[in-house]
């Protein structure tokens, strides 16, 4: 399966990325990068710094920088540290950008592969949205478009009501919801029941001390994060699980359905069914513990 992950790295970008290089149905062809975790020079920067980690010289296409509507942007600091990778704040510079913007890249790739490209969107749905306004036969093109996003059946996690993702710009998400290619949403209904632990983390890095290690190093901050506001020892396998669907759907239990996102006031960013948009396939359970193993089983065949 041919595949393009759009994403803003960020620590479960960071494992999400290292599934996607282990697991051999998964060609990935090249990143896309977004603001959210962190400003989109970080996420590009941390993206080709994995992808060099990982020995896969594939391209690294930079994209938007704010969301639609805004010209600043306020990364998660508090959730991912200073440069996006936890403690770990020295992140060399390496190589350069491809030198077509993401939107570009994801309509030449889908034209290019047409039908047979997945592109996972784990990061504020800003490209995505820029590639459907740039060729209206993009959503045409892509074979599917999987979505780690919103919080459809239970609270979100930025606020009461919405998912990060989503809230960082519910306009795009907006314009994706109304003309959606062939999509699958893996939100926090699903994410949250795949929690990888501390004990999980030690096994990764003893199984695989170069990237496991280097997994297991970035999440100490992470996991911090998570006891402190959940009280939870372990976090959220978000983008990793969505990557995981974008080849084993069959794991998940889905309901299809349209969605809008609410723009402005104290419910910003939820996401709501609605039956006036194309109807998408919204996860609604999984079988987490199988995730989880899926993604162990996978990266500790990682060097
Ligand atoms: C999503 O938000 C980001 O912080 C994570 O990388 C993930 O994509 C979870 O809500
Ligand atoms: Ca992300």
């Amino acid at each position: 399966m041919k595949l393009i992950i759009d994403t803003d790295p960020g620590i479960d970008d960071a494992m999400a990325i290292a599934y996607a290089a282990a697991a051999p149905e998964i060609d990935l062809i090249g990143l896309t990068t977004v603001f959210g975790n962190t400003l989109v020079h970080q996420s590009s920067r941390n993206a080709r710094f994995l992808l060099d980690k990982l020995n896969l010289p594939v391209p690294v296409a930079e994209g938007a920088h704010w969301a639609w509507g805004r010209d600043f942007h306020d990364p998660s600091v508090h959730v991912h540290g200073p440069e996006g990778f936890g403690d770990v704040t020295e992140i060399p510079d390496l190589d350069q950008n491809h030198h077509q913007p993401a939107a570009e890249y994801l309509v030449d790739m889908a034209r290019q592969h047409k039908k047979e490209l997945v592109v996972c969107a784990v990061g504020p749905l800003t490209n995505i949205a820029d590639a459907i306004r740039l060729d209206p036969q993009f959503a045409s093109n892509l074979g599917r478009l999987v979505i780690m996003g919103g919080a459809v059946f239970r609270p979100g996690n930025v606020s009461e009501f919405a998912e990060a993702n989503i809230h960082h710009d519910p306009l795009a998400a907006q314009a994706v919801f109304e003309t959606p290619p062939e999509t699958v949403l893996v939100g926090l209904d699903v994410t949250l029941q795949t929690l990888y632990r501390s004990a999980d983390f030690e096994a990764l890095a003893r199984q695989s001390p170069e990237i496991g290690g280097f997994l297991s190093e970035i999440s100490e901050f992470y996991l911090r994060f998570y006891q402190d506001v959940a009280g939870e020892d372990g976090c959220g396998l978000h983008d990793s699980t969505a990557v995981i669907a974008c080849s084993h759907e069959h794991m998940f239990e889905t309901v299809e359905t349209g969605l809008r996102v609410v723009q402005d006031g104290p419910k910003r960013g939820q996401t709501i069914p609605d039956p006036e948009n194309p109807p998408i396939r919204v996860c609604r359970d999984v079988d987490g513990a199988s995730v989880v193993d899926l993604f162990t089983r996978r990266v500790t065949a990682l060097p």
